[in-house]
C-alpha cells in the first residue's frame, strides 16, 4: 500500500460527496483531509464529473499520438490565466511533473546539483526522496548557513551514491547562498508555502530573495505548486506573492481530484523540450499524458474557479477564518499551548508557542503525540483530518458554516477528553 494510504485507524472508505466521506460501515465524516488537498471544490463536484462523462461519451479517447483540441484548450486557459506560464506540458502526477521540471532545468543549465527544502516534499522520485520530514533525532542540530546531510526516505534509492540534492531550511536565504558558493546549482525546487508539514508561510522577502539569488547564480527557480496551485488563487502562489518562478509544477486542485499534472514556465526554459538537437532535449514521455479525462476535468475546474458565484476563494477564506477564530477561542479558554497557522483555506495548528519558521523549528517544538491523539479522537467524532501529525487541513467550496460549527464542537469535546499532553 502507498505510504500515504497506510494510516491508522484503518478505515475502508466507500463514497464521498461534497464535504463528506462515508466508510463501509456507513459512518459519515466531515472531510478536512481532502485526499491530501485536491478537493478544493469538494468531492464529486457535479460540473467536473459531467465534463468527464461528456468527454467519454463524445468518443474522445487516449489516442497515443498527436495532440488534441482539449490539450490546446487547457494550454490556452492556463497560459492566459497564469501570467508566468508561457508554455505547458501535461503529465499525470505531481511526482512526474517535479522530476520533469528538474530535468528541464538541468538540461538548460548543464548543472546537476539542486537545492531542496528540509521538510519539503516534491514527489517520490529518487531525486526527491530525501529530507522530507524526518524526526529531529535523525536530523540533528540546526544548520544555518549550510546544508543538512542527505536523509533518504526508505530504501532502494540511489541518493547515497549520487548526491546532487542539497537540503536547506525553508525561509533561509543565507543557506541557499552558502550552497551556491560551493556547488554548481542548476535548480532550486520548493513549495512557496511549505505545506508538506502543515502550513508554514514564507517570511516577507524570502521568495523575492530566492528570485534574486536565482538570477545571480543563474539557476532555475522552480515553484512546486502541487499543493499551493489553484488553492490560494487561480494563479497559485506565484500570483499571490508576485514572485515569478522560471518553472512551476501543478497537480491536485487543478482538476479537483482527477489525475493530471503539468509543468509550465517561461519559454526560455520550456522551449528546451523542443530543442532541435535530440541530445539537448529533456526526455518527457508517458502513455497517459494528455488523457481526455484529466484534461476535461481541469478545464471544468479552472472555469468554475474563475467564475463561480459565490466566489470560491471568498467562501473558503471566510469559513477558514471562522475555524481559526474558533480554534483560538478553544485554546485560550482551555489554556492550551498552541498556534494556528493558516493561509487562506489551508491551515494547521501546532502545539508550540510560535508559528514555525521551518521544519527544524517545528520538529524541535511541536507535540507530535498530542497531535496524533487529537486527530484519532476526531475520527471517532465524525471529523476526518488525516491522523498524521502536522498534516494540512483543507476547507472546500462544499463546506458550510454548520460543518465548521460542528467541527469546532467536536474539537472542543476531543480536547476535553484528552487526558494529558496539550495543556500548558
Ligand atoms: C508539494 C507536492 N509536490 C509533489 C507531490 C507529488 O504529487 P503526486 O502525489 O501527485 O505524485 C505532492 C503530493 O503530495 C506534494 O504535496
Amino acid at each position: 500500500m502507498s505510504a500515504n494510504r497506510a494510516v491508522l485507524p484503518d478505515i475502508a472508505f466507500e463514497r464521498a460527496h461534497g464535504a463528506h466521506l462515508w466508510d463501509a460501515d456507513g459512518n459519515r465524516y466531515i472531510d478536512f483531509h481532502a485526499a491530501f488537498a485536491p478537493f478544493l471544490l469538494g468531492h464529486n463536484r457535479e460540473e467536473v464529473n459531467r465534463a468527464v462523462i461528456d468527454v467519454l461519451r463524445s468518443g474522445a479517447s487516449l489516442f497515443g499520438a498527436g495532440t488534441t483540441a482539449l490539450e490546446g484548450e487547457l494550454a490556452e486557459l492556463l497560459c492566459t490565466s497564469l501570467p508566468h506560464l508561457e508554455r505547458v506540458t501535461f503529465l499525470n502526477t505531481g511526482s512526474e511533473a517535479d522530476a520533469t521540471a528538474l530535468r528541464i532545468a538541468r538540461a538548460v543549465t548543464g548543472r546537476t546539483h539542486f537545492i531542496k527544502i528540509q521538510g519539503g516534499y516534491n514527489g517520490n522520485s529518487d531525486e526527491f526522496a530525501c529530507n522530507t520530514a524526518d524526526p529531529i533525532a535523525r536530523i540533528g542540530p540546526r544548520v544555518s548557513p549550510g546544508e543538512y546531510a542527505c536523509c533518504p526516505v526508505g530504501a532502494g534509492t540511489v541518493l547515497g551514491e549520487a548526491r546532487f540534492s542539497h537540503a536547506v531550511n525553508f525561509n533561509d536565504l543565507e543557506s541557499v547562498r552558502w550552497v551556491c558558493e560551493r556547488y554548481p546549482i542548476g535548480a532550486m525546487v520548493l513549495e512557496p508555502v511549505l505545506q508538506n508539514v502543515g502550513v508554514i508561510p514564507p517570511v516577507p522577502g524570502y521568495l523575492e530573495g530566492l528570485r534574486a539569488l536565482a538570477d545571480e547564480y543563474e539557476f532555475a527557480l522552480i515553484f512546486d505548486e502541487v499543493k499551493t496551485g489553484f488553492r490560494h488563487s487561480v494563479g497559485g502562489w506565484a500570483a499571490v506573492s508576485g514572485v515569478t518562478p522560471d518553472l512551476a509544477v501543478y497537480g491536485k486542485a487543478v482538476a479537483n481530484g482527477f489525475p493530471i499534472s503539468l509543468v509550465g514556465g517561461k519559454q526560455r526554459w520550456m522551449d528546451q523540450l523542443r530543442h532541435p538537437d535530440p541530445l539537448k532535449r529533456p526526455f518527457v514521455a508517458g502513455t497517459y499524458n494528455g488523457h481526455p479525462v484529466g484534461l476535461s476535468a481541469a478545464i471544468a475546474t479552472i472555469k468554475i474557479l474563475k467564475s463561480a458565484t459565490p466566489d470560491v476563494y471568498e467562501h473558503v477564506g471566510r469559513l477558514a477564518a471562522l475555524m481559526e477564530h474558533g480554534l483560538r477561542e478553544i485554546f485560550d479558554r482551555r489554556g492550551i499551548l498552541a498556534v494556528v497557522s493558516r493561509v487562506n483555506s489551508a491551515f494547521s495548528f501546532y502545539f508550540m508557542d510560535h508559528v514555525p519558521r521551518d521544519w527544524h523549528d517545528l520538529a524541535s517544538h511541536h507535540d507530535f503525540d498530542a497531535d496524533l491523539r487529537l486527530r484519532r479522537a476526531l475520527v471517532d467524532r465524525g471529523v476526518y483530518a488525516v491522523p498524521v501529525p502536522t498534516k494540512q487541513w483543507s476547507i472546500s467550496a462544499a463546506h458550510t458554516e454548520l460543518d465548521i460549527k460542528f467541527t469546532l464542537e467536536q474539537l472542543d469535546g476531543a480536547f476535553a477528553q484528552m487526558k494529558n499532553g496539550v495543556t500548558a
